[in-house]
């Protein structure tokens, strides 16, 4: 069977990873976090005192860092892995969230992270989440999703994600993370956060995941019909 590109874009915790990675699982596809890369670079950036205004300094810590993925048998979760080594509850920190937005909007990591997302989805049957997986990344992806919810829904979800990794924030702090890099992500000049014109719109507001899960399943299998 022919096997296509499942782009899903959209605001900050609408729920695309969870959607993306449950959907990947239910038609055997790779499912490939690109928000984990960019926050992976900004692990290593805060680590190595990067700056963000550096063009040499910034090539030089592109050179030397290497994000991958890893799929863990025992947890059963796909961990991200910085030069080998495993990042992953690492970078979803609240300190990595507030700088992540920032990083992204650099030139090079942008230029950096697209190509190798390009290299991993080259054979397709892959679900890439993201912000321009559907414009830049995959602007052939045969399915285009683009997710909203309502912000003080989505600083919900997040407050319990991050609750139950042992990590308390307010909720305030959390509304204002989430609206300064929607901001931010909209707003940049490289590949900004947009809906591509071919992709459909799903609000995530007062959907269960596995109802969002279904719809984009569907959504694909249609589209394989097809071929
Ligand atoms: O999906 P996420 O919230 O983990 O993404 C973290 C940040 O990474 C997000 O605020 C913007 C950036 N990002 C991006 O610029 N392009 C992508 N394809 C994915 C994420």
């Amino acid at each position: 069977m022919s096997k296509i590109i499942i782009a899903i874009d959209g605001y900050s915790s609408c729920g695309k990873s969870t959607t993306a990675k449950a959907v990947a699982a239910r038609m055997g596809y790779a499912y490939i976090d690109t928000g984990a890369m960019y926050r992976a670079v900004s692990l290593y950036f805060h680590q190595n005192s990067v700056s963000h205004t550096d063009p040499r300094a910034i090539a030089t810590a592109l050179e030397n860092l290497h994000v991958s993925f890893n799929f863990n048998e025992k947890t059963g979760r796909n961990e991200t892995c910085l030069n080998g080594l495993n990042v992953e509850d690492e970078i979803r920190k609240m300190y990595i969230s507030n700088m992540v937005s920032e990083v992204s909007t650099i030139v090079e990591v942008r230029r950096a992270m697209v190509a190798q997302q390009q290299r991993m989805g080259r054979k397709r049957g892959v679900v890439m989440d993201g912000r321009d997986i559907g414009t830049k990344v995959f602007p052939d992806a045969e399915v285009k999703v683009f997710m909203t919810a309502d912000t003080f829904i989505r600083a919900k979800r997040r407050q319990v994600e991050l609750l139950e990794k042992g990590e308390l924030v307010n909720l305030d702090d959390i509304v204002r993370n989430l609206e300064k890099r929607d901001h931010i992500d909209s707003t940049r000049s490289e590949s900004p956060l947009t809906q591509a014109a071919d992709a459909i719109l799903l609000d995530t507001s007062f959907m269960m995941i596995d109802e969002q899960v279904e719809w984009v399943v569907e959504l694909a299998d249609r589209h394989i019909a097809k071929l």
